[in-house]
């Protein structure tokens, strides 16, 4: 397939990952120009003057000067989960904190009630309508984290499910202490002998929320290392609400991320980016249940390697759109447009372990596109929850399209 007609080709240019300092926002915009999609991937890029002859059967796509960017990476989701949390949010939103809910039963555990209830059908349904959104609003890839099981046979589903939808399936066994374990070292001593074994064969890493009202930092380092052990890479929900020494964990344990981060100080700022761990900013989250921003800015300057994911969940982020949460990184994390574009593709598929393959729209990568309709690329973080989605693709298919164009809102 041949894309043509593009006003604006942006990418990171092909290297290294993750980007941190100046190599951040180092992005390359190529005008009127092309791109040449072969068995999924990328063959060839490049101004519209120098596209290569091509077989007759080529199928073309004219894009009427829209921009094009690497399809987004979601590196952080909690997609499979059943039933949802409307009568929270609503009290949430009358004035009970997040916390509160969670103290007395609400939260999290209430969504692990309704996952057991889907079963294993219920969650892949789930999933199936939630990637579908996440498609319409320019992801390619996806993560999706258990952890709304909490037993064998509910976790293993979820990551089943994950997989079997086209997604990279994370094991957040130690996401809550469900009901029928008294304390958080009995059941981490049930999931660690009974889940994880399986699991690790159908995830690729794994995660656990070290906070108060979770897990302590004793508990995530022996969760954290078993997983490591089984070949899991780590991850840590961390610093959401207090400071635990979460930082200091995933750094010992040479963790690929740390996800949160709206309470870390400035000590914990430069050990991470004095770290290999990329820190993961979910403004959407923060936004949603009213906590502060995470240090964005601070992490950005101190060469700290970032990404953006939306953290999309029932609780704490119904939110699947990555646009969106690029326009929350330049309002409320103050991180230029390219900064957060890097941030949600070349960073987050480094936290995904696709580097070599997606985030950028260079030869030999994945065929993965976002074409957003818009004068300038950078309306993925100045259009305020626009309606900015006007073709995806996704290893070199039309996954999504829009219907009818309206030309008469370019200016
Ligand atoms: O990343 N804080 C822990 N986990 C999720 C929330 C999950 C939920 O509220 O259901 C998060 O915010
Ligand atoms: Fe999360």
């Amino acid at each position: 397939m041949l894309i043509r007609n593009v006003g604006q080709l942006v990418t990171a240019p092909p290297g290294q990952a993750p980007l941190r300092g100046r190599a951040l926002a180092d992005i390359q915009v190529t005008r009127d120009a092309y791109i040449l999609c072969d068995g999924g991937r990328i063959k060839s890029v490049g101004r519209t003057s120098d596209i290569p002859a091509l077989p007759g059967e080529t199928e073309e796509l004219d894009v009427e000067g829209a921009a094009a960017v690497p399809g987004l990476v979601d590196c952080h989701t909690h997609a499979g989960f059943g039933g949802d949390r409307v009568d929270e949010f609503s009290l949430r939103a009358a004035g009970a904190t997040y916390e509160e809910l969670q103290a007395c039963g609400g939260g999290i555990l209430s969504t692990v009630q309704a996952t057991r209830a889907a079963g294993a059908d219920g969650i892949a349904d789930a999933l199936a309508r939630h990637v579908a959104w996440f498609t319409r609003a320019g992801t390619t890839t996806f993560e999706a984290k258990s952890g709304y099981g909490l037993d064998r046979e509910i976790e293993l589903a979820s990551l089943r499910a994950t997989a079997a939808a086209g997604g990279v399936p994370t094991w957040l066994g130690g996401h809550a202490v469900p009901p029928e374990w008294d304390d958080a070292d009995s059941y981490l001593d049930y999931a660690l002998h009974e889940v994880l074994p399986e699991a690790a064969t159908i995830a690729e890493a794994a995660d656990i929320f070290v906070e108060r009202g979770g897990f302590t930092i004793e508990q995530g380092r022996r969760y954290l290392s078993a997983c490591a052990a089984h070949g899991l890479g780590l991850r840590l929900h961390g610093d959401q609400f207090e400071e635990s020494g979460a930082i200091q964990l995933a750094i010992e344990v040479k963790a690929r991320s740390i996800d949160h981060l709206e309470a870390t100080g400035e000590d914990g700022v430069r050990q991470l980016a004095a770290s290999d761990v990329v820190a993961v900013l979910l403004p959407a989250s923060a936004l949603f249940i009213g906590r502060p921003m995470p240090p964005a800015r601070a992490l950005a300057d101190a060469g700290a390697a970032i990404a953006l994911a939306t953290d999309f969940n029932p609780g704490s982020a119904f939110c699947e759109s990555l646009p969106l949460v690029c326009s929350l990184g330049a309002t409320q994390l103050h991180l230029a447009p390219a900064e957060a574009l890097v941030a949600c593709t070349v960073n987050a598929a480094f936290v995904l372990g696709r580097a070599h393959r997606k985030g950028r729209l260079a030869p030999g990568y994945d065929a993965d596109i976002l074409v957003i309709d818009a004068p300038d690329w950078r309306y993925l973080s100045y259009h305020l929850g626009g309606d900015l989605i006007h073709t995806v693709v996704v290893g070199g298919e039309v996954a999504y399209s829009r219907q009818s164009l309206n030309r008469g809102d370019r200016p």
